[in-house]
């Protein structure tokens, strides 16, 4: 007679089909009972209307079948609440993480894609002033420019020259701030505007995947990566690569480009990306007569960050100076030491909360 060890164990090489990842490790095999030659598993979906329901209803019962002294599996789905699925997720993102392939990137590095709904609310520009004010801290920054098409982070960041290989690596071009450096590729160190127009499809999502694989990023303690706005083929790419990274989201004070920018994050939880924080940019500001403008409206950040339950990190100013890598009112600089302390640590540098989570996440590993 079987027990419910051995139906676990047997059910262990049951795969979640969207996470790859064993149903037993995400943890969504619930209670197991063996009544004589029948046995009745419960599993624990993420949504009433999981698409890929009745193929993990086939898989269980075909795995239990497997077994010996077996006649008759039933299945019973349950839904998971908020705090299994957060711990599912967590659990996903830490297998993915173990199964991802080594990149150049250094283990211990965090890497940040910024990332919107939409066109033009600021993301080159984030991405510009929070890697000068990172590597102003004594950091080297690598960024990577993954806009094939609309690439602009060499003009931004004022770095010129052709990229060099090594050993057949491509050494991103360099630039001291402060104490620190920026290491950047882009596609615009590598064609004019006119040629970058003729990549297309899958040639740029290669493109992106030797910015990354093709291309020595060692030594770099923070890693950035500009995205093209919405939710494409790149994102996906860079999802699937770099599993560890997180994502920022950047919107406008405006409630229609937060409801757009929430496409972003729903994109990023979906790929398993953990979503670090909002930017809310292109904020209302003080004119020298002290009257507060707002042409972009109020509010859309916070909103955003609370329906999202993330941190809202930064809410950046409209000035025109920001294109030129002004830090108006140093909010890049705070919102630097926001990421190194709490939100995105280098690991080995941990703030206290960050240390926690770590920790946590360790603990829920354990018990698997
Ligand atoms: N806080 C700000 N104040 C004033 N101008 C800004 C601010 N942020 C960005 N801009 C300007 O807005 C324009 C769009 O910014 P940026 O190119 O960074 O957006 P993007 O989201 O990267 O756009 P795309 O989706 O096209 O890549 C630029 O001209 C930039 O200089
Ligand atoms: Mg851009």
């Amino acid at each position: 007679m079987n027990t419910e060890g051995v139906v676990r164990e047997q059910l262990a090489g049951v795969l979640d089909p969207e996470l790859g990842a064993s149903i037993v490790e995400l943890g969504m095999v619930g209670a197991i009972s063996v009544l004589g030659r029948r046995v009745e598993v419960e599993i624990a979906l993420t949504t009433v209307g999981c698409p890929l329901r009745a193929q993990i209803e086939r898989d269980v019962r075909e795995a239990v079948r497997g077994l010996d002294d077996v006649d008759e599996v039933a299945v019973v789905t349950t839904v998971m609440d908020a705090t299994a699925k957060r711990e599912l997720l967590s659990r996903a993102r830490l297998l993915a993480r173990d199964r991802a392939l080594a990149t150049s990137i250094p283990a211990g590095s965090p890497i940040i894609t910024i990332a919107s709904g939409k066109g033009g609310v600021g993301k080159s520009a984030v991405t510009a002033g929070l890697a000068r004010a990172l590597a102003a801290t004594g950091r080297t920054v690598g960024v990577l420019d993954a806009d094939i098409w609309g690439f602009s982070l060499a003009r931004l960041l004022k770095i010129d020259g052709e990229v060099e290989a090594k050993n057949a690596k491509m050494i991103p071009l360099e630039k001291r701030v402060g104490a620190g450096q920026i290491r950047l590729l882009s596609m615009g160190l590598l064609a004019d505007e006119d040629q970058a127009l003729l990549w297309r499809g899958l040639i740029v999502q290669k493109a992106v995947a030797q910015f990354i694989d093709d291309a020595d990023w060692t030594g770099c303690d923070y890693f950035l990566i500009d995205t093209p706005p919405g939710t494409g083929d790149i994102a996906m790419t860079l999802a699937r690569m770099l599993p560890a990274m997180g994502q920022i989201v950047v919107t406008t004070p405006d409630p229609g480009a937060a409801r757009v920018a929430a496409r972003a994050a729903d994109f990023a939880r979906k790929s398993h990306v953990k979503v670090l924080g909002i930017i809310e940019n292109m904020s209302p500001f003080t004119c020298e007569n002290g009257t507060l403008h707002a042409p972009f409206g109020v509010g859309g950040g916070r909103r955003l960050a609370d329906e999202l339950d993330v941190p809202l990190l930064a809410e950046i100013p409209l000035d025109v100076r920001i294109g030129e890598g002004f830090d108006a009112e140093g909010v890049f600089a705070n919102l630097a030491r926001a990421l190194i302390d709490e939100v995105a640590p280098p690991i080995g540098a941990a703030g206290c909360s960050a240390r926690l989570l770590d920790a946590l996440e360790l603990a829920t590993r354990e018990v698997l």
